[in-house]
C-alpha cells in the first residue's frame, strides 16, 4: 500500500553535512520526496511533535537538541513507506543500530541519531498535518 511518512533530518545531520547522504539513501530505495523544508523549531513546536514524550526524563535534553539549529522536515511517499523508512533508519540508539542502516553507519547516540520517522499510520497522519498543514 502506498503510504506517506514524516521524516526529520535532525540538527546533527545538518551540522555534520549529512543531509545529502541521508536523502540519497531514501531516494535510492525508490521513495519520493513530496515535501521538504529546512526549519529551526521552537520549544513549543518540539513539544507538539514529541507530545508522547514530554513527561519522560530524557525529554528536556531532547528538546534542547531538536531546537538547537536547523533541521530538515520532509514527507516521503512509497509502497510501505512507514516501515521501510524505519528499517532504513535502524534502531533508535546508534550504538545498537545495525551497520548498513543510517543510524548504524553514522550515529553513536540515542539522542543525536540523525533521523526521526513516523512509527505508525496514525502518527504519520498526525505528524504530516503538524509539519505540513497545507
Ligand atoms: S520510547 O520511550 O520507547 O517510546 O522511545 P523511542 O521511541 O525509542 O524514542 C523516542 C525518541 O526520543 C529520543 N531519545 C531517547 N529515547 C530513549 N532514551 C533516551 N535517553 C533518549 N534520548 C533521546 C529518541 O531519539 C527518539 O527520537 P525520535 O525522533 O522519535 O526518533
Amino acid at each position: 500500500m502506498i503510504q506517506r511518512t514524516l521524516v526529520l533530518l535532525k540538527p546533527d545531520a545538518v551540522r555534520r553535512g549529512l543531509v545529502g547522504q541521508v536523502l540519497a539513501r531514501f531516494e535510492a530505495k525508490g521513495l519520493a520526496i513530496v515535501a521538504m523544508e529546512q526549519r529551526t523549531i521552537t520549544a513549543e513546536q518540539a513539544d507538539r511533535h514529541y507530545a508522547e514524550h514530554v513527561e519522560k526524563d530524557f525529554y528536556p535534553p531532547l528538546r534542547e537538541f531538536i531546537t538547537s539549529g536547523p533541521l530538515v522536515a520532509l514527507v516521503l511517499e512509497g509502497d510501505e513507506a512507514i516501515d521501510i523508512v524505519r528499517a532504513l533508519n535502524g534502531a533508535t540508539d546508534g550504538r545498537k543500530a545495525a551497520p548498513g542502516t543510517i543510524r548504524g553507519d553514522y550515529s553513536l547516540s540515542n539522542r543525536e541519531n540523525l533521523v526521526h520517522a513516523s512509527d505508525s499510520p496514525e502518527s504519520a497522519e498526525r505528524e504530516i498535518a503538524l509539519w505540513f498543514p497545507s
